[in-house]
């Protein structure tokens, strides 16, 4: 085989699998404009028949006592959060046996999803800066940003010293209760194992749902939360001390 035609095969080959390519990018092109024509942001989905079930799953990576204040600690964590938007599915055999795509949340329903008594009420709690989610075929929809809980703790100081804290926080839909959203934890505990150099030990935490009812606010039937528990142990100074070195 000459030189020439191994040129040319090869010059094919790249044509065949630049159209490839640019049949899938245009396949993700259609999809997501269909996907975006077809979604009102503004509507909750499945709201004819209630509203969404959102599965929520946190991992720990920061844990700390504030200097200023100090009975309030800070979280800093990633927050997994799953739904069903049906609006949002497609029929993969129509784009290309596409499964999975990529989405921008600012064009979708998002689930206002927010920390109840946070000690830093004015503050968000979900990052700005993780605006992608993934969507799938099913409509299945998953979005994890980075968040900051900052919430107030029971601090008790032990027979040796020993510095407890107890914090309790509710998270939920702060506008929508029952029956228009629903939320479950997909773990009965928070994740840890990214926890590393935490000032704070001997970590122990729960997330258990429960519906919180105000009897003051006629026509709501209750707003379904996750309650979390965080329990936590302050290193002794001396610990500290080796830590520094
Ligand atoms: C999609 O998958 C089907 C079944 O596996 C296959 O026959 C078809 O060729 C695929 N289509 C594309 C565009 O890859
Ligand atoms: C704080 O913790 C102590 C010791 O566990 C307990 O006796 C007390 O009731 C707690 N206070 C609050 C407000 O939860
Ligand atoms: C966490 O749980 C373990 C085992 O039950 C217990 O020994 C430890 O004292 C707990 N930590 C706190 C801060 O309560
Ligand atoms: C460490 O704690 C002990 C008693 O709890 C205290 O006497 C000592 O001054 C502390 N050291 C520092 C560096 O804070």
């Amino acid at each position: 085989m000459g030189l020439g035609k191994v040129v040319i095969l090869c010059t094919m080959a790249a044509l065949v699998a630049g159209q490839e390519k640019s049949a899938r990018s245009a396949m993700t092109t259609a999809l997501l404009r269909d996907l975006r024509n077809a979604n009102d942001i503004y509507v909750r989905p499945g709201a004819d028949i209630g509203g969404p079930t959102v599965w929520v799953n946190m991992h720990l990576f920061g844990l700390e006592k504030l200097k200023e204040r100090t009975n309030v600690l800070q979280a800093g964590m990633s927050v997994d959060l799953r739904w069903n938007d049906p609006r949002l599915s497609w029929s993969p055999e129509e784009f290309g046996n596409l499964t999975t795509i990529f989405f921008p949340i600012k064009d979708m329903w998002i689930p206002d999803i927010t920390i109840w008594q946070s000690a830093d009420p004015l503050t968000p709690f979900f990052s700005k800066e993780q605006d992608i989610c993934q969507i799938f075929s099913t409509g299945d929809v998953v979005w994890a940003p980075k968040a900051r809980m900052t919430v107030y703790s029971n601090m008790t100081v032990g027979a040796n010293g020993e510095v407890h804290h107890r914090a309790r926080a509710y998270l939920g839909s702060w506008m929508l209760g029952v029956p228009q959203i629903d939320i479950h934890p997909s773990s009965p505990t928070i994740g840890s194992t990214m926890l590393q150099w935490s000032p704070l030990t001997g970590i122990n935490t729960s997330v258990e749902r429960v519906i919180q009812v105000f009897n003051e606010i006629p026509g709501i039937s209750g707003y379904p939360l996750l309650e979390v528990t965080i329990e936590a142990i302050e290193r002794g100074n001396e610990t500290t001390g080796e830590l520094i070195q």
